[in-house]
This record gives structure tokens, C-alpha cells and sequence, in this order.
């Protein structure tokens, strides 16, 4: 290992943009299939690796759904959980958001509990080995506003346990203000606000995120950097952006990470954080991503201690909690 990389894998860091459909590793897919007399169309691991190649969001998309077809049992749901929590505990993360897609798994007629109760047993046994958690349930923005206020209604009886909303999937021509009232609704009910926009999406859809859904968090927001008056918005409002350095390299925001916004974002002010987005699909957890990025970007140990402190400053922790992270990241590095 490079002393960057060793310096990396003892950093302490949160994960605040993880899609637990997308952890899905193609072996889990085969027991899965297995274990539930699921058909899927390869032979094996290596020929699903090998069908991970995206032009765009939509490519994926379409393949991470027909993965998540596999999923059909609350055990599926902790086993899926908890290899992610595990897997990323050996990258030093100290605590995690996830987002978990429910509109997928009810529209093959899996009911909402198997899925939200196998995700939280996991969380919760994690967190008795000391990895700290929140859930977000994401909206998929193809669908329906409708179909998001029957999932809000559908998650009442969790939404003690689910720390706030998210909007993903398919971003061009489903604008956040297509989602406006189902958003309103999860503020009145206590819930943190995240969204998917500007990964493809232009700098407008980051404007209606914060002008109509009133954000909390943004995730990606890469396109923001093309309307400078919006980035000047988010330095000063300390607006967390969740940005995805590998996913945006396989899904071809980027061409190459030697050109990824990270190090202008930073130099602009904005509380940036790493994260890994769909690991299973995009080759790499999250100290692949910042291994990555930091390599092709020549960041240096103080730019990823910004990151990491970023994470937990990002997060939906109390300020205690954070301070008591930032506290261990300035421990960490005086003894580094
Ligand atoms: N769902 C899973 N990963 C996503 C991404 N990168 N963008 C939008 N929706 C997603
Ligand atoms: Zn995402």
C-alpha cells in the first residue's frame, strides 16, 4: 500500500450516499437467486461483471433494477445490509446513511415491511459493533408524485427509524418539482430532506431542489459548477454535497477522473464528501473511491482530511457527535 493509501484506510469517514440495492455483489445475486428459485439471465459472477458497462445513468439503471429482482425476503434484505456494514467497516467508516429504494421491491408485490425490517435489524446489529446508521427512503422520480405519497403513507408506521427522504433514478425530464408536496409532507413529518440532482440534470434542477424541496443535503450536484452564482448559494449555506468520483467515471459524467469537479468544488468552497453510490456496480467501496480520485486529482492529506471531516460535518448526527468524530479525524492525524 501507498502512504496515501495506508494514511486513507486508517482515516476515520462516514458514508452519506450509498444505495443499499446497489451493493448487491454479483455472488450475493446468484445466492439469492438461488435461495428464492429466481432466474437470472447469466451463468456466472464474472459474466455479470463483465455486462457492467454504462453509457449513461439510464444503462444502469436499467440493469440495477433487474438486479434488485433477486431481493424478495426480509433475510435478503439484512443479509444484503449487513455485508455492505461489514464491508465498510473494514474501510474505517464510523458511520453510514443509506438510502433504500422501496418503490422497487412493492411493485414486484414485496411487502414494505420485509424490506424496511430486514435493512433495520441489520443497522441495529451493526450498531451494537459500533457502526452508527440512518435510513433514508428515496423516491423514484420516474415514477408518479402519487406513487411517492402512497410510499410516504406506506412507511408511517417506520418513519421513527427512517431519518429522512431522498429522489433517485432517472433524472433528465423528472425535475424536483415534480416531487414538491410529497417533499412538504415528509418536512411536516420530521423528516431530514436529501435529492438526487445535477448528476445529469442541469444546474436548474439543483435550484429547484433548494428553491421547492428545500434540501437538507445534495447529492452528486457535479452540474452546479456550470451556474457560478448557485455555487457562491451553496459555499455560503454550507450546503453538503455527497459526490461519487467512481460512479461518475462509470456512468460517463466524467471521461476521466483526471477531470472530475472534486478538487474545483473544494477549491470553491463547497462541503464535499466521497462516497461510493452503487459499489457492487461501479468497482470500488469507499476507500476505492477516495484511493481514485486522490491518485488521479494529486489531492493531499490535508484536502482528505477536509473530506472526511466533511462527512461527519455533512451527516444528519447531532453537533456532538460530529465534534466527537472531527475529534478522532485530529487525533488521528497527529498520530499519523
Ligand atoms: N439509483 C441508484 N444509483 C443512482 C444514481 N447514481 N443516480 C440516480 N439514481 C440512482
Ligand atoms: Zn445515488
Amino acid at each position: 500500500m501507498s502512504d496515501l493509501a495506508t494514511f486513507i484506510a486508517g482515516l476515520p469517514k462516514a458514508e452519506l450516499h450509498l444505495h443499499l440495492e446497489g451493493s448487491l455483489e454479483p455472488e450475493q445475486m446468484f445466492a439469492f437467486a438461488q435461495r428464492n428459485k429466481v432466474d437470472i439471465p447469466f451463468k456466472s459472477a464474472e459474466e455479470v461483471r463483465a455486462a457492467y458497462r454504462f453509457s449513461n445513468l439510464q444503462d444502469f439503471l436499467d440493469i440495477y433494477y433487474q438486479g434488485a429482482n433477486v431481493l424478495r425476503t426480509e433475510q435478503d434484505f439484512y443479509d444484503l445490509t449487513s455485508a455492505y456494514l461489514s464491508r465498510v467497516a473494514a474501510d474505517n467508516a464510523k458511520h453510514v446513511e443509506v438510502f433504500f429504494d422501496p418503490q422497487t421491491h412493492t411493485a414486484r408485490s414485496i411487502p414494505f415491511c420485509a424490506v424496511a425490517d430486514g435493512i433495520l435489524r441489520a443497522l441495529k446489529d451493526a450498531e451494537a459493533r459500533g457502526m452508527t446508521s440512518k435510513l433514508i427512503l428515496c423516491f423514484l422520480r420516474h415514477l408518479d408524485e402519487a406513487d411517492a405519497i402512497a410510499t410516504l403513507k406506506d412507511a408511517e408506521p417506520w418513519l421513527d427509524r427512517i431519518a429522512g427522504v431522498g429522489l433517485d433514478s432517472s433524472e433528465k425530464g423528472n425535475p424536483p418539482s415534480k416531487f414538491r408536496n410529497v417533499y412538504r409532507m415528509a418536512k411536516e413529518r420530521g423528516l431530514k430532506l436529501v435529492a438526487h440532482a445535477g448528476e445529469e440534470g442541469p444546474a436548474e434542477y439543483v435550484r429547484e431542489a433548494l428553491d421547492l424541496l428545500h434540501i437538507d443535503r445534495l447529492d452528486h450536484g457535479n452540474r452546479s459548477l456550470e451556474d457560478p452564482a448557485l455555487v457562491k448559494r451553496l459555499a455560503a449555506g454550507h450546503m453538503t454535497l455527497t459526490v461519487c468520483p467512481l460512479s461518475n467515471l462509470k456512468l460517463c459524467i466524467v471521461s476521466d477522473l483526471k477531470q472530475h469537479p472534486l478538487r474545483s468544488m473544494l477549491d470553491a468552497g463547497l462541503r464535499a464528501t466521497i462516497n461510493s453510490d452503487d459499489p457492487a456496480y461501479f468497482g470500488g467501496y469507499l476507500n476505492d473511491n477516495y484511493n481514485a480520485v486522490a491518485t488521479a486529482l494529486n489531492l493531499t492529506r490535508a484536502d482528505l482530511v477536509t473530506l472526511a471531516k466533511n462527512s461527519f460535518l455533512g451527516s444528519f448526527l447531532s453537533d456532538a457527535e460530529k465534534a466527537t468524530h472531527v475529534a478522532a479525524i485530529d487525533a488521528y492525524v497527529a498520530g499519523a
